[in-house]
């Protein structure tokens, strides 16, 4: 019984041993990981105007307003809109991106701007649950800001 518990335990801190050999490699940049870096953020990217797309269309009355669907894409995106910003690396700004190197340079700028949309689709949210149409199309609005601004600024059109 001990020694099973003693065999089991260092296999554990085996395991953990690799996966954090494992975390300390994934810092280090290499071209694999810059690649991975760019396509992660674009995948969030598009995840997340997979979910903002049929808000736009009901805002703008293109398609029947639906509250329930409205609530849940609006807190999707609220979560969405927390997890590009870790694939934004040293080294990542040249290859198959729209970023611009800006974003290194600028970093406070970028941050900025990454916050806003972040308190913006969590307000979305939290007026969509109110279910008060005329309330969640302004802040469909500002929340739509934050794209395009940081677009203009930090992205390649
Ligand atoms: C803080 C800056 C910032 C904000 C805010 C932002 N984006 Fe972006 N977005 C970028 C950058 C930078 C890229 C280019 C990423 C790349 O090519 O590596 C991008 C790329 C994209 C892409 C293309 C992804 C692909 O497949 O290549 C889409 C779609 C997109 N953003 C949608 C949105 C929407 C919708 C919002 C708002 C709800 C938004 N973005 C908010 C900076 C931002």
């Amino acid at each position: 019984m001990t020694d099973l518990m003693t065999r089991r335990f260092s296999f554990l801190s085996l395991t953990s041993a690799s996966l954090l050999a494992g975390l300390l490699l994934s810092t280090t940049v290499s071209a694999d990981s810059t690649e991975d870096a760019i396509q992660y953020r674009q995948s969030v990217f598009h995840t997340l105007a997979w979910q903002f797309s049929p808000m736009g269309a009901m805002v703008k009355g293109k398609q029947d307003y639906d509250a329930d669907e409205f609530q849940t894409r609006a807190e999707r995106l609220a979560l969405l809109a927390q997890l590009p910003w870790e694939g934004f690396i040293a080294g990542s700004y040249d290859g198959d991106t729209d970023a611009l190197s800006k974003i290194d340079t600028d970093k406070t700028g970028f941050e900025k701007h990454a916050q806003a949309l972040m308190d913006q689709s969590q307000t979305l949210s939290e007026v969509a649950a109110t279910q008060d149409f005329a309330k969640i199309r302004v802040q469909f609005a500002a929340t739509a800001k934050t794209c395009k601004s940081c677009h203009q600024e930090y992205r390649a059109d």
